[in-house]
């Protein structure tokens, strides 16, 4: 087993950039599990299933295939052999991850897979159940968080840098409306673990956030 940094926290506050700016620091593998809930939401939007049927969601969830290369450092998750990176990122797929992800069916699956991953290497892993139930007994836990209105206008900023047209409060609305899916379903909801390291990034900078990590990792490594 190796060395396992377990960062959870809801969309927005900053994980993926946080988890993979210390993997590099430390030579570890980043595992964005996100991504993984993410292909198989794309599996089971090509499949038109519906997404509030228990049933169909848990059956179809066993013929997607995702797997996770590093390819020049950097996760690529393939789904049935495809390379998905590039089509996991859109507003509509994070609708659809927010409702499949839930199901018991398709959390089985990617745990046992994350398991997996983090066997074999030292990782940094980030996403909402990693310290509470997929490695619950990682060396370092942290629990990332920032206000609603502050995720919103970093998201915002993201958007309208990148020309698209966008609306402050219903950005914040979507993120509100998310939190509480991914806060209040009955398998792994998004909650700290008991000994996990609240950190809220609000006002802080990335940098203050990954000192805060380096040096909790440095007093147990
Ligand atoms: O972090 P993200 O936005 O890429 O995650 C996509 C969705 O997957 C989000 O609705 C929460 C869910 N998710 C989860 O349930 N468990 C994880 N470990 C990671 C993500």
């Amino acid at each position: 087993m190796g060395f396992q940094i377990a960062i959870d926290g809801p969309a927005g506050a900053g994980k993926s950039t946080i988890a993979k700016m210390t993997a590099g620091r430390l030579g570890y593998v980043y595992v964005d599990t996100g991504a993984m809930y993410r292909a198989m939401a794309l599996f089971l939007m090509r499949a038109q299933v519906d997404p509030e049927d228990t049933q169909a969601v848990s059956g179809k969830c066993e013929e997607a295939d995702i797997t996770i290369r590093y390819e020049n450092g950097e996760q690529v998750v393939y789904l049935n052999g495809e390379n998905v990176n590039g089509l996991i990122r859109t507003q509509e797929i994070s609708n659809m991850a927010s409702l499949t992800s839930k199901n018991p069916g398709v959390r089985k699956k990617l745990v046992s897979l994350q398991q997996k991953l983090a066997r074999d290497a030292d990782v940094v892993m980030d996403g909402r159940d990693i310290g509470t139930c997929v490695l619950p007994d990682a060396d370092v836990k942290i629990f990332l968080t920032a206000s609603s209105r502050v995720r919103a206008e970093r998201r915002y900023k993201e958007l309208t840098q990148k020309g698209t047209d966008c609306d402050l409060d219903a950005i914040e609305k979507e993120i509100i409306e998310r939190d509480h899916q991914d806060m209040t379903r009955e398998i792994s909801p998004l909650q700290a673990a008991d000994d996990a390291v609240f950190v809220d990034s609000s006002y802080m900078t990335i940098e203050e956030v990954a000192q805060v990590i380096m040096e909790k990792a440095d007093s147990v490594r």
